[in-house]
């Protein structure tokens, strides 16, 4: 292990000169005129595993942007560490509010800046080079399988068929995944849980052509006034959620248990002070970190109508937009919630307009087992590597394929993953801490290693 560690610190400026090479792709997976690019990237990761030893390295094609699988296969009696992670990125956009290009990758301040240095292109990486490190160096303790998709920033669409077609290649004994965040640089965690997700588009239809607003204003209903009449009534004084049935699969968590989530350190004053607020706003009776963890939401993504152009118009417009995202915790399905939040909006809706619902993808809430071998070695490889034991926490955002690899697998999945809240993935400015990134490749072989021993102990 020394060894592969010394390796790992003498080729710290290789491994960023190439992490940077495919952080110049731009990877945007929603944008259909970055489909060449998408290719692109996923060249450069088929290419780079290879160059570290993979075997069987191919790209698949799907109906959307392709998937890279590689593999190493050492021996049949160790156990198989599937690595999943995924090369698209987020648009970039809006781009003047980036300090440097998103495409153009710079350090500042021991951060790498652009769009993927944390979702997920610098993780994925942190991988890649992990085993380039134990390959090189006649280190690496069991066979691993790597599946880096380009479709999960659109919700992994085409990921299910290829999974269910290829049972047997992707057969493992667990799932490594490096797509989420820790607490802070001196405060390890393994992430145990990730909510689900249910996304609509809607459409409020008020009278048949935009009107003049002085003409008809005040007789006929305004489609955007009725939208966010609406909106305002899906949650109650205490942010509640009022669509009907919408709490009655949410598993209550237990007091000892959020007893013990309530120790991970948190400062409202500060989180208040990065985000320029006022203070905090959610659901009456818990507190900040549960509001993003162990309960549902609804939320605006975006909403428009009308006129927005420079200057005045008058017009009573015919049709409002909103996109809202609701996400989910263990035990709501989405499917389930999409269709009672048609239901809701339907029923609240007055005589005078008509609502369309159109949902958007969806994914099922996680947790993943912390009495795991798997866990425990994760565990372990943290603590070596940052000297303090890691605290098991639930995060917010959803990676949909999880709970689908644990359906169609029968995988359990272990969330190792080394960024940070503020590292502004999804926004303009994202990035990666130098720091996270090479423990990342350091935490990596230790998680192999540990994984190996305590299995065949077992
Ligand atoms: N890596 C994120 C998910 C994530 C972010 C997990 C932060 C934990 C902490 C992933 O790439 C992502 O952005 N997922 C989307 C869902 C997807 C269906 C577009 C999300 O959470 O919005
Ligand atoms: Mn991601
Ligand atoms: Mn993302």
């Amino acid at each position: 292990m020394e060894k592969v560690q010394e390796y790992i610190a003498g080729n710290k400026q290789r491994f960023l000169d190439e992490l940077f090479e495919l952080l110049r792709i731009p990877s945007v997976s929603a944008d259909s005129k970055y489909k060449t690019d998408v290719q692109k990237a996923a060249e450069f990761v088929k290419k780079n595993l290879e160059a570290a030893g993979a075997d069987k390295v191919e790209i698949c094609p799907t109906k959307g942007h392709p998937i890279v699988y590689g593999e190493k296969i050492i021996s049949k009696e160790a156990p198989t560490v599937l690595v999943y992670g995924h090369y698209d990125v987020q648009p970039a956009d809006p781009l003047n509010l980036w300090h440097s290009p998103p495409f153009e990758p710079v350090i500042k301040d021991e951060k790498i800046y652009a769009r993927g240095a944390c979702d997920d292109k610098g993780q994925v990486f942190m991988h890649v080079k992990a085993f380039e490190s134990m390959m090189k160096n006649n280190a690496l303790p069991c066979n691993v399988k790597f599946l880096i998709e380009g479709e999960e920033e659109v919700g992994s669409v085409n990921l299910g068929e290829f999974v269910r077609n290829n049972k047997e290649r992707l057969s493992a004994d667990v799932i490594l995944v490096s797509d989420t965040s820790m607490i802070a640089n001196d405060t390890p965690s393994i992430t145990i849980g990730l909510r689900g997700l249910s996304y609509v588009e809607v459409e409020v239809t008020g009278p048949n052509r935009d009107l003049h607003s002085g003409t008809y204003g005040g007789a006929v209903a305004n489609p955007i006034q009725i939208l966010c009449e609406m909106i305002a009534a899906t949650k109650d004084k205490n942010n509640h959620i009022t669509i009907p049935g919408f709490y009655d699969d949410v598993v209550e968590i237990s007091t000892t248990e959020r007893a013990e989530m309530a120790k991970a350190p948190f400062n409202q004053e500060n989180y208040n002070k990065d985000l320029q607020i006022g203070e905090g706003q959610g659901e009456t009776g818990y507190s900040t970190n549960e509001r993003t963890s162990i309960r549902p939401t609804f939320e605006l993504n975006g909403i428009w109508g009308g006129y927005t152009g420079e200057g005045a118009k008058t017009v009573l417009p015919s049709k409002a937009f909103a996109k809202i995202s609701m996400r989910l915790v263990p035990n709501q399905s989405s499917a389930k919630i999409t269709e009672l939040f048609e239901k809701h909006f339907n029923s609240i809706a007055p005589k005078s307009v008509k609502i369309k619902v159109t949902p958007h993808h969806g994914g099922e809430p996680v947790v993943t087992p912390t009495d795991s071998v798997a866990y425990k070695a994760a565990s372990k490889a943290m603590e070596t590597a940052f000297g303090s034991k890691p605290i098991p926490t639930r995060e917010g955002g959803s990676i949909p394929i999880i709970a689908l690899f644990e359906r169609e697998l029968g995988l359990k999945s272990v969330l190792l993953g080394f960024g940070l809240n503020s590292d502004d993935i999804h926004s303009p400015n994202e990035h990666y801490g130098i720091f996270n990134f090479m423990k990342g490749i350091e935490t990596i072989p230790l998680f192999f290693k540990y994984y190996t021993e305590m299995s065949a102990s077992k």
